[in-house]
């Protein structure tokens, strides 16, 4: 146990002491262990700090019964109980040679196939090769504890209530029978969140150890998708567990890099305590890179994504472990939470600005197919995301935390570096091979799991650091590097074979130590820093990278101030399936009408599909007969759907350098506001798009004499900006959404400007007239003038309107404007998905 002494009871060398003499085999369970009686442990119910793990007593003093330990697996059949935890309780009990444990799976499986099921299980599954080395047995003796292990374990059909009335009776018959103690119970719950709940409470109702037995419930992530969701989850298993019984499993917890990082620290207060803070580091590096991609996995993947996946999580808990203040005493779970919750409560509230997210190209394919989606579906969910984080307290004034994680990213990589500032500058060339590293960059590098890697490299241009004494030099390739430095630029140690974190952490949860494990508050405090991030992202849509080395350079990132920018260029490009700039689509099949014009109609995915190809086939002849494609687009959430595919779908294939963007109306708010109708159409879509910053057209709300203000002449300005760019003064495209009350880019009921037939651009109300305009607006002159109008119509919500509008005797505009749309020498087309035209 490197580095983890404090996590040891108190009386653990005693226990060693005892192993040759209570002669209690790892496998021989309750039989055995009653025929070698042990003095009953007095466990007090769950004490932090691993008081309370069963511990035998002198047995010569009073050698009376022994205690039993019993476990019970629920959904034991399941791909993680098959893939870590039969073996981590096979390591456990092969560890804890004096202690007796009862072995007992659940599942929906019935009886005879689950017995079945088991029996392969711990037979295929279950591996002496993966016992870890500290446990003295001879492979035999591992073979035969392993036939032992196969019998032991018992299998119950866990279905309804009545199920675990049965199974827990027969716990408590089988102490009964046997005549031991119960030290107390471990229930894993191996099964999907939802059912979490209803486990808790047949647990509560009727498996509840009797007497002082302690019971420990492990459950898995996911824990919850929000702060919401999470604080519900908790409160609903408060009902039937206490908290000191709930253990939460962050299986990166039980990872030899991320345990080593706070004795780590430490164990080198006098080193780097000095220089941990802002005015020695310069930033932080947490990153989880990953070269597989999502298949075989998108039916969960698809509801998270990285940051809910990993990131909320395991990087979450990383970076708690690099900034919170180390504890004052190490053994005490009350200072380790205060400390961790403290820092995360420290994190400043983190914005859209701060993060990047990205989607592997492939992603959108490989989830039609697992969900059994239609060509014209998408997913926006990202399997990348960088993250930038703050913390306010002293030690981390300004200093950047990057987090990063991605799916199918150029290889499999997960650690935390700290880089140092370095002040000193060198006026003699260095001389690398004499020692003389002070020029160097220097750096504390946290390696998790996985490969190759020492698991501690700290530069030489810093203090030698201090290790425990198990730790080795790993024997490395002096030409290899450690993230692009010479490997000989490092102290580099290594904690030893990394131990599979499932068995660590089983073995953690038997000994009490909750402090490897996440706690409510810490698990909310989590949740309220990525919550407002995740709601921020809701709408904005990832980049696409290739994936894997193709991706090349794409995600890098630019720390710029408080913002994280992606620094690719716009020029980059890649074989994605409609790459072909001049194969335009072919729109086929006869429209149905609608008011006398063309209506396409389909899913929402599909309308708006339609939409962005009648735009990209409109640019065809708008750029061969003037060189320009001018577009109008509005604001409101009805084209956020548009931008996303022409973002997704259209970003490489779509002639943005020749397309002009223009708006049909704006708000009297400055440009930044979230009400902005800029804003939107630049957040949503020309942010990500390679379109020239002269092709952008934003209408001039804010001038000299602030908002709107008649002196300003905002509308002339636009109306002249039209007629020089658009030589007819004909726009090619105009979009336009229909407001409940029939209003069009803002021409609102009853307002006068319905009548202006001249101006292009007019300042605007609502239905309410007032001195001071709050809109800008296309006036109708402008609209009726183009070549293509769209009106795009999307939503049950909208279905009054679209009733209202089938009724086509009704064309007073002046009551409702959009009927006033009527292009003089262009189409109009309407576009109104199902959910609104039923
Ligand atoms: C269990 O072992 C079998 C046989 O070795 C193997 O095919 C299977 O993939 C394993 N299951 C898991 C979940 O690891
Ligand atoms: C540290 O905490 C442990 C566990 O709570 C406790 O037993 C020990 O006395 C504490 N040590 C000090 C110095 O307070
Ligand atoms: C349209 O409605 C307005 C007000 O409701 C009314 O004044 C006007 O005469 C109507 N126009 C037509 C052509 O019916
Ligand atoms: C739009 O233009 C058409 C054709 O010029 C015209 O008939 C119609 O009145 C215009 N609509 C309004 C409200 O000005
Ligand atoms: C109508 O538009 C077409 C092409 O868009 C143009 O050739 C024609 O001159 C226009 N007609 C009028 C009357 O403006």
């Amino acid at each position: 146990m490197p580095l983890f002494i404090r996590h040891l009871p108190k009386d653990d060398t005693k226990r060693l002491n005892f192993t040759g003499f209570v002669m209690v085999a790892a496998v021989s369970f309750c039989i055995v262990s009653s025929l070698q009686p042990r003095q009953a442990t007095a466990s007090s119910p769950d004490a932090p700090g691993g008081s309370s793990a069963p511990v035998p007593l002198e047995a010569e003093e009073e050698p009376t019964r022994g205690s039993v330990v019993n476990i019970i697996v629920i959904g034991g059949t399941g791909d993680l109980s098959t893939r870590y935890l039969w073996q981590g309780f096979f390591n456990l009990i092969n560890e804890e040679k004096n202690q007796a444990f009862h072995l007992y799976a659940g599942s929906r499986m019935l009886q005879e196939d689950g017995e079945k099921e088991m029996k392969l299980i711990l037979e295929r599954n279950v591996s002496c090769s993966k016992v870890p080395a500290s446990v003295a047995m001879t492979p035999e003796e591992c073979e035969r504890a392993k036939e032992v292990y196969k019998e032991k374990v018992t299998y119950h059909m866990l279905k309804k209530p009545e199920d675990y009335v049965v199974l827990c009776s027969n716990i408590q018959h089988t102490m009964r029978s046997v005549g031991l103690k119960e030290a107390g119970r471990i229930f894993y719950f191996s099964v999907p969140a939802f059912a979490y709940e209803g486990i808790a409470e047949n647990i509560n109702k009727v498996c509840r150890p009797a007497g002082d037995a302690w019971l420990r419930a492990v459950l898995e992530k996911p824990f919850g998708h929000d702060t919401a969701s999470a604080k519900k989850l908790s409160s609903a298993l408060k009902e039937h567990l206490a908290e000191n019984e709930i253990y939460r499993i962050d299986h990166y917890l039980g990872k030899t890099g991320v345990q080593s990082i706070l004795p780590f620290r430490a164990l080198n207060e006098k080193n780097y305590g000095g220089i941990w803070n802002s005015e020695n580091i310069e930033r932080v590096e947490i990153v989880m890179k990953e070269s597989l991609d999502s298949k075989g996995r998108i039916y969960f993947y698809d509801k998270y994504g990285v940051m809910r996946d990993v990131m909320q999580n395991h990087l979450t808990e990383i970076m708690a472990l690099v900034a919170m203040e180390i504890p004052s005493n190490l053994s005490s779970i009350h200072d380790y939470q205060r400390e961790k919750l403290a820092l995360l409560s420290q994190v400043d509230h983190v914005t859209a600005e701060q993060a990047a997210i990205g989607q592997y190209e492939s992603y959108v394919d490989e989830w039609r197919e697992e969900m059994d989606k239609g060509e014209d579906d998408t997913s926006s969910v990202p399997t990348f995301a960088g993250v930038l984080f703050f913390v306010s307290s002293p030690r981390w004034k300004d200093v950047p935390f990057l987090m990063l994680s991605g799916k199918k990213l150029d290889e499999k990589q997960t650690y935390v570096r700290i880089v140092f500032k370095n002040s000193h500058f060198c006026t003699v060339t260095p001389n690398y091979a004499e020692g003389d590293h002070a020029c160097r960059q220097k750096q504390i590098i946290f390696f998790i799991g996985s490969g190759n890697h020492p698991t501690i490299a700290v530069s030489r241009a810093l203090r030698k650091p201090q290790v425990p004494k198990s730790w080795s030099i790993p024997d490395l390739d002096p030409d290899t590097n450690i993230l692009g430095s010479p490997v000989k630029d490092f102290y580099a140690y290594s904690a030893g074979v990394e131990l599979d974190a499932y068995s660590v952490l089983i073995k953690e949860c038997y000994h009490g130590n909750r402090d490897k494990f996440i706690g409510s508050s810490e698990l909310v405090a989590s949740w309220d820093i990525w919550t407002p991030l995740l709601r921020a992202l809701e709408d904005v849509p990832p980049m696409r990278y290739p994936g894997g080395k193709e991706t090349g350079r794409w995600l890098d990132m630019e720390i710029q101030g408080r913002r994280l920018r992606s620094c690719h260029k716009n020029d980059r490009t890649w074989n994605i399936e409609d790459s072909n700039r001049f194969g335009m689509p072919s729109i086929s099949g006869i429209p149905d009408t609608f008011r006398s014009n063309n209506l396409y109609t389909g899913s929402k995915e599909d309308t708006v599909s339609l939409l962005a190809k009648h735009l990209l086939v409109a640019t065809q002849s708008a750029i061969s007969s003037h060189g320009a494609f001018h577009v109008a687009f509005p604001g409101g959430n009805t084209p956020e759907m548009l931008f996303l595919h022409l973002f997704l779908r259209m970003r490489h294939t779509f002639p943005w350098r020749e397309t002009h963007v223009w708006l049909t109306d704006e708000r009297c708010v400055p440009l930044d506001s979230e009400l902005s109708n800029f804003n939107v159409i630049y957040s949503k879509l020309l942010r990500y798009i390679p379109i020239p910053y002269t092709n952008i057209h934003p209408m001039p709300v804010q001038l000299a004499h602030g908002l709107c203000n008649l002196k300003d002449g905002g509308p002339e300005l636009y109306s002249a900006e039209i007629k020089r760019l658009i030589p007819d003064q004909r726009f090619d495209f105009v979009v336009l959404g229909v407001g409940e009350d029939g209003h069009v880019a803002s021409l609102f009921p009853h307002h006068e400007i319905l009548v202006d037939k001249t101006n292009f651009v007019l300042f605007s109300d609502g239905a309410v007239q007032s001195s001071s305009p709050r809109r800008m607006t296309l006036g109708y002159s402008t609209i009726n003038n183009s070549r293509n109008v769209a009106i795009l119509i999307t939503g049950e919500r909208k279905r009054f309107l679209v009733e209202k509008l089938k009724q086509t005797h009704f064309k007073n505009a002046t009551e409702f404007p959009v009927l006033g749309v009527a292009p003089n020498n262009g189409t109009l087309s309407w576009f109104i998905d199902h959910d609104a035209l039923v």
